[in-house]
């Protein structure tokens, strides 16, 4: 995951910025002959208090390349303190991108969030086109990332992360016949999962998995459940299989909801689709509380703070279960043979035996019997904390990077994304 025009890289396999604070993969696509990465993005320090699109592009997904921001806040505009996160969607040989608008207060609270689009001929130059449409009744200013498809009726549908005035989560749904007026059809979930509603939801993304329809979203406000080992981090990201009805505007739900990855750090995922028709997916490795945000060594040592994941190809198995696996194009492992002292590298664990691997002074990755235990000191306080799930845990594929770890097993059906320091 080489980035070309870097002079250091200071991560092996995950994307990173250079200074100031990468969060949300934003419009990952497809377009033209090369794979774009927006991302959330404050390059003058490592805090949210403003947001641009930062950017990189690929012609074959192992080397990339940073390219000028794609968009950056307008002053006296809708997003004057910050393009939030948005998907992509390409018409015509056109490139537009939805994001939300941020602005702020002179005492920099968020105040005030706009739906809005931009488009580009060639990927890399964008012109805006404005708001969409106006903030929707009964709900506070939290409306964001929009995401945009085609339905098979030929409309299209855009849905938002939302809190209702009442601060509960939703996902609502527009839809427009001519891609220019859009009409508000309501909540995508009705009453459906009223467990997972928090009080917001963030990062919809709805998407077609080997024929399945899948709805991610990633709630704000759930409950930790330690014994069932569920929703530990700050905020958690999951999905449900169903089918959207279209005449409806209605995602029927068809599965639990289930948390898309196992360990302290993924967040707000996108995917696009290759032109072989894989669907890739990138979240966020770095969702955490303020506090620990603030201590990230990195903001220290390089003015810089938090990776994407890597790029994960995704499928669904026979049980109606996400499969997750990197990208063929970042595999590059060799046997782990030996325990101590592992480094930045790629390593498959073919043995069912019981393990442990200590990564630095703070890290350590243990297998007890079906269990998988990640087990590190936290960076901020010296406290000792725990993420773990049971599977199948044979022939376990483990990507370690400068400061993070992913482990897949399970054929794909568990992944534990952990930052160490
Ligand atoms: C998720 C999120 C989005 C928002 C963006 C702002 O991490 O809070 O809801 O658009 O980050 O950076």
């Amino acid at each position: 995951m080489l980035v070309t025009n870097d002079q250091v890289a200071f991560e092996k396999y995950h994307l990173y910025p250079t200074t100031g604070l990468l969060n949300d993969p934003n419009g990952l696509v497809f377009f033209k002959g090369q794979y774009h990465v927006f991302y959330q993005w404050n390059p003058y320090d490592c805090n949210h208090k403003y947001k641009e699109w930062g950017h990189f592009v690929s012609d074959d997904l192992k080397t990339w390349q940073r390219v000028e921001t794609a968009l950056k806040p307008s002053l006296d505009n809708l997003d004057s303190a910050g393009i939030y996160s948005g998907a992509a969607f390409v018409s015509n040989e056109r490139l537009y991108v939805f994001y939300t608008g941020n602005v702020r207060d002179k005492d920099g609270h968020s105040v005030k969030s706009s739906q809005m689009w931009a488009v580009s001929d060639d990927g890399i130059h964008f012109e805006k086109l404005g708001e969409l449409f106006p903030h929707p009744e009964g709900f506070t200013k939290d409306v964001r990332d929009p995401m945009v498809w085609q339905g098979k009726n030929g409309h299209y549908f855009l849905i938002l992360g939302a809190q209702h005035t009442d601060k509960i989560g939703d996902i609502i749904v527009y839809e427009s016949v001519d891609f220019k007026t859009w009409d508000y059809r309501g909540s995508l979930l009705g009453e459906q999962l009223p467990d997972v509603r928090g009080y917001m939801l963030e990062c919809p993304g709805f998407i077609e998995v080997d024929g399945k329809q899948i709805l991610m979203f990633s709630p704000q406000g759930l409950s930790a459940d330690p014994l069932k080992h569920q929703y530990e981090n700050i905020h958690n990201t999951g999905y449900v299989i169903g089918h959207f009805d279209e005449s409806a505007a209605r995602f029927i739900v068809e599965t639990k909801f289930k948390e898309v990855d196992q360990g302290f750090e993924f967040y707000a995922p996108q995917t696009m689709i290759a032109p072989d028709g894989r669907r890739i997916m990138w979240g966020w490795a770095g969702m955490m509380t303020p506090e620990r945000e603030k201590a990230v060594p990195t903001i220290k040592e390089k003015q810089w703070v938090h990776v994407l994941s890597l790029p994960r190809e995704l499928h669904v198995n026979s049980s109606n279960e996400l499969i997750q696996k990197p990208i063929t194009e970042v595999i590059e492992t060799t046997n782990l043979e030996v325990f101590d002292g592992v480094d930045v590298g790629q390593y498959r664990i073919p043995t069912s035996d019981d393990w442990l691997i200590k990564f630095g002074e703070h890290a350590i990755l243990k297998r007890r019997g079906n269990v998988l235990v990640f087990e590190r000191r936290q960076w901020d306080s010296g406290q000792v904390e725990t993420r773990q799930f049971s599977g199948n845990l044979d022939n376990l594929l483990l990507v370690v990077d400068n400061d993070v770890i992913e482990a897949y097993t399970d054929d794909g059906l568990h992944v534990m994304t952990n930052r160490w320091f």
